[in-house]
């Protein structure tokens, strides 16, 4: 909120919410301390889906706008090696080889690697952009941002569930309680969730 009270809706206001929405995730997963690895793994599905619609949107649209900045050059090479990193941790992850208590421990690297890496964005490279990028441009951004991940800036009435990103058709599917959802595909969960709604 700005001091109008107005919803800050640029870029960097958009990437730090969702920062924060991955890592509650995370806290969500710990927190369950490996009791109970079937919550753990839908909730993994639905962090997932976010984190890697979320470095996409950066990859495509916001990061090719930092790299222009010089100052920003290395950083933007940095965070894109990070990326990778992440990455390579989620397909460990979704490998299906690890014992319970394995996977415990790759989650926990994994969510060390994207805290370090959201330090690095929030700390060091979104300020510097922030310098260079105007409110009004920062709100475009944004908006190229949200398109480029599927998702529209303004509620749109009846919305359909093909019109959905899988995220939200998982966050759909656990709340209904429907069972092994994390292992659908997208057309599978439409399909169970237009029958169950
Ligand atoms: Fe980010
Ligand atoms: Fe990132």
């Amino acid at each position: 909120m700005g001091i109008f009270g107005k919803k800050d809706t640029g870029i960097f206001q958009r990437l730090k919410d969702e920062h924060r929405e991955v890592n509650s995730l995370l806290d969500q997963i710990e927190a369950l301390g490996g009791e109970d690895m079937q919550e753990a793994k839908d909730i993994f599905a639905v962090m997932q889906e976010k984190l890697l619609a979320h470095a996409k949107g950066e990859e495509m649209v916001v990061y090719p706008r930092f790299g222009q900045i010089e100052s920003l050059h290395e950083l933007v090479l940095e965070a894109k090696e990070e990326h990778q990193i992440v990455e390579d941790l989620l397909a460990k992850l979704n490998a299906d080889e690890l014992e319970d208590n394995e996977w415990m421990a790759a989650l926990k690297v994994l969510k060390e690697q994207i805290q370090h890496h959201v330090k690095e964005e929030e700390g060091e490279i979104f300020p510097r952009a922030k310098d260079e990028i105007e409110a009004r441009e920062s709100e475009q951004l944004a908006t190229v941002y949200l398109e480029s991940k599927g998702e529209a800036t303004e509620e749109e009435p009846g919305e359909s569930l093909e019109s959905l990103s899988k995220a939200d058709l998982l966050v759909k599917a656990r709340e209904l309680g429907i069972e092994s959802y994390s292992r659908m595909t997208k057309a599978e969960l439409i399909q169970i969730l237009s029958v169950r709604r």
